[in-house]
């Protein structure tokens, strides 16, 4: 009957994972080929995340990301991959309404985008009680701590948080909040690897950590910035993995350089004609251009 697929990573299997202390891998994903080399590769969640706004989408911030942006990149992802978990990430404004209004958007990453999860930023009450309605209506949610990147324009920046001991209790309450409301993930953003560790060894739900040490259940992050695509500054803690933005330029200023100097295409780049059918060609073209011809004779 379902094509529900039993192979796939589900929230059972990263619980699974914590228990074992094997380390999660996600990674986030916005489009068809991306997402399919991942899942390939074996990554176990792939996050759709708002980030698209700032690495895809050319905003300066993640605010502006819509949900029809977010659904329509979604379904991009879920068609590529056969077994990561696949979350969307819910945009700006998008659960901050009415629990209604952002149960219906959590459902439409669901229905409409094929996703497994959804991810939200922040552990206020109002957002712990959106978890629980979420977890009622079946949409498994993964929480959100420490550098929030929708709360910029209040924190000040893309700073790193929970450096002071007020801060540091704030998040990691939020963290045991997330766990009890029902989330199955806490990713920790930008917070000291000191902090990160305590939380994950006080939860029961994996950490995925991003910026956040190596003490965390699982880690993530940007796809974009740890394959050398982003040209902005990155933060300290992404490594990169490769440099594609260096390989694409160079493949293309090659391109405009062969092409403008007539060395690209080459023959074996061609689709030729059998001998016998030139005769046509030539024929095809004298009834085109027969003014031509009348030209040549004059
Ligand atoms: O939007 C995003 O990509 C994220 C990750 C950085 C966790 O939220």
């Amino acid at each position: 009957m379902a094509k529900f697929s039993t192979d796939r990573v589900n929230v059972c299997y990263l619980q699974e994972l914590k228990k074992q202390k094997q380390k999660i891998t996600a990674l986030t994903a916005y489009d068809y080929p991306t997402a399919r080399l991942l899942d390939e590769a074996g990554v176990d969640i792939i996050l759709v995340g708002d980030s698209l706004g700032m690495v895809v989408l050319g905003y300066e911030t993640t605010l502006p990301v819509t949900m029809d942006e977010m659904i329509h990149h979604t379904r991009a992802v879920t068609r590529a991959r056969k077994r990561a978990m696949v979350i969307g990430d819910m945009p700006y404004l998008s659960f901050h309404l009415s629990k209604e209004n952002s149960i219906a958007n959590a459902a439409r990453f669901i229905k409409e985008g094929g996703a497994d999860g959804v991810k939200l930023e922040g552990a206020t009450p109002a957002r712990l009680e959106l978890v629980k309605a979420l977890v009622e209506a079946e949409i498994p949610v993964m929480g959100h701590v420490g550098l929030t990147p929708q709360s910029v324009h209040k924190i000040g920046g893309f700073k790193v948080q929970g450096k002071e001991e007020e801060q540091a209790e704030a998040i990691f309450r939020g963290a045991l909040d997330l766990e009890k409301a029902g989330a199955f993930a806490v990713v920790l953003e930008s917070v000291p690897a000191e902090l990160a560790a305590e939380i994950t060894s006080a939860l029961k739900i994996p950490t995925i950590g991003i910026g956040a040490g190596p003490h965390c259940d699982g880690q993530i992050l940007v796809v974009n910035d740890m394959l050398g695509l982003t040209s902005d500054y990155l933060p300290r803690f992404v490594k990169k993995y490769a440099e594609l933005s260096e390989i694409i330029s160079g493949a293309v200023k090659n391109y405009i350089a062969e092409v403008r100097e007539g060395r690209y295409p080459e023959d074996q780049h061609c689709y030729h004609m059998k001998e016998d059918r030139l005769a046509a060609l030539r024929k095809i073209r004298r009834k085109l251009l027969p003014e031509r011809k009348a030209e040549k004779k004059k």
